[in-house]
């Protein structure tokens, strides 16, 4: 939709009185577990996901067992290992789980631990806190057996010398990509996880929203799960994943509740928003939906045993 054609249909912020009346007590998916998660190394991600749950793990060992994947991948330059650096050259990595229970835990600007998503575990598990940031992050890290490692790759490193030399500022869409997955287990529990590095090349201390609980992850186990990629600082104004998790509580499907969420930004941006967000949302009674703002969003679909890449088009 173009930006005048948007003004002009007014649809940003509508709410629906039909959608409104259709708001009813779902009925929970059991016995059929559905795994999704952002862009292709969503894939993989969600085959780990699945081997949890086959080896008696919930819907929480899932999550996290599908973010430690992303984030071991040398190839994937915007989750965990191989992540670009800051401007600075610092590999600082952002993370968050959530459980059915409502409980959480997160972890931001950590640095030189692989697995920062199952350090958001942990904090959840077992301190009486959500959230822990860097040097206080690592420290916890390391009591708790975290081994230091140097997540640099002579890959990433070549690349940031590069952009050193032009200190062309990247669009975020341009260098990175959010791993966030959501899961419903058999008993029809849900529960999620988000990693990533973040914008590669941002000031040192920049932190988006994959550590923030209600922007890029929210899990309500009566009604469903969401969870954003793209521009942080964009998923955090608009309280993302909550938005979209409650507007699925008053009766908006899956893929109607992403794209509301996301008419809220373009309204917001007047139309004409020149970054991109992709929300995924998984409900209760095991349907799923998706939208991005911009472009085209990619999520990797486990569900009656098949694991598919699927494409959104973009809202504009
Ligand atoms: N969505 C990830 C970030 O902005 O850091």
């Amino acid at each position: 939709m173009k930006r005048r054609d948007f003004l002009a249909a007014g649809i940003a912020g509508a709410v629906s009185p039909t959608i409104l009346a259709k708001s009813k007590k779902l009925k929970t998916n059991k016995n059929n577990p559905v795994i999704i998660s952002t862009w292709n190394f969503g894939i993989p991600a969600n085959e780990e996901a699945l081997r949890a749950l086959k080896n008696g793990g919930d819907a929480m060992d899932a999550a996290e067992a599908g973010a430690r994947n992303a984030e071991s991948d040398i190839e994937n330059n915007s989750v965990g290992l191989g992540g670009l650096p800051d401007e600075l050259g610092y590999v600082t990595l952002d993370s968050c789980v959530m459980d059915s229970a409502g409980n959480a835990g997160s972890v931001a600007f950590l640095q030189n631990i692989e697995h920062p998503v199952s350090v958001a575990r942990m904090v959840m598990e077992k301190t009486k806190h959500v959230m822990l940031v860097g040097e206080g992050a690592k420290q916890f890290a390391l009591s708790q057996g975290f081994k230091e490692k140097n997540l640099l790759t002579e890959k990433s490193k070549k690349e940031w010398k590069k952009w050193l030399k032009e200190r062309r500022e990247m669009t975020p869409h341009e260098t990175h990509d959010t791993l966030s997955v959501l899961v419903q287990d058999k008993k029809g529990d849900l529960a999620g996880a988000c990693t990533t590095s973040g914008w590669a090349y941002k000031m040192h201390g920049r932190v988006g929203d994959s550590p923030i609980i209600g922007a890029a992850l929210f899990v309500d186990n009566e009604v469903g799960c969401a969870a954003a990629t793209g521009l942080g600082e964009e998923v955090i104004k608009s309280t993302g994943s909550f938005l979209v998790v409650e507007l699925m509580r008053q009766g908006y499907n899956p893929n109607e509740a992403c794209q509301e969420a996301l008419n809220r930004v373009i309204k917001a941006h007047n139309g004409n928003p020149d970054f991109q967000i992709g929300y995924i949302a998984l409900r209760k009674d095991g349907k799923v939906g998706s939208s991005c703002l911009k472009w085209s969003f990619d999520y990797a679909l486990h569900k009656n045993g098949v694991n598919k890449l699927n494409n959104v088009k973009g809202l504009l």
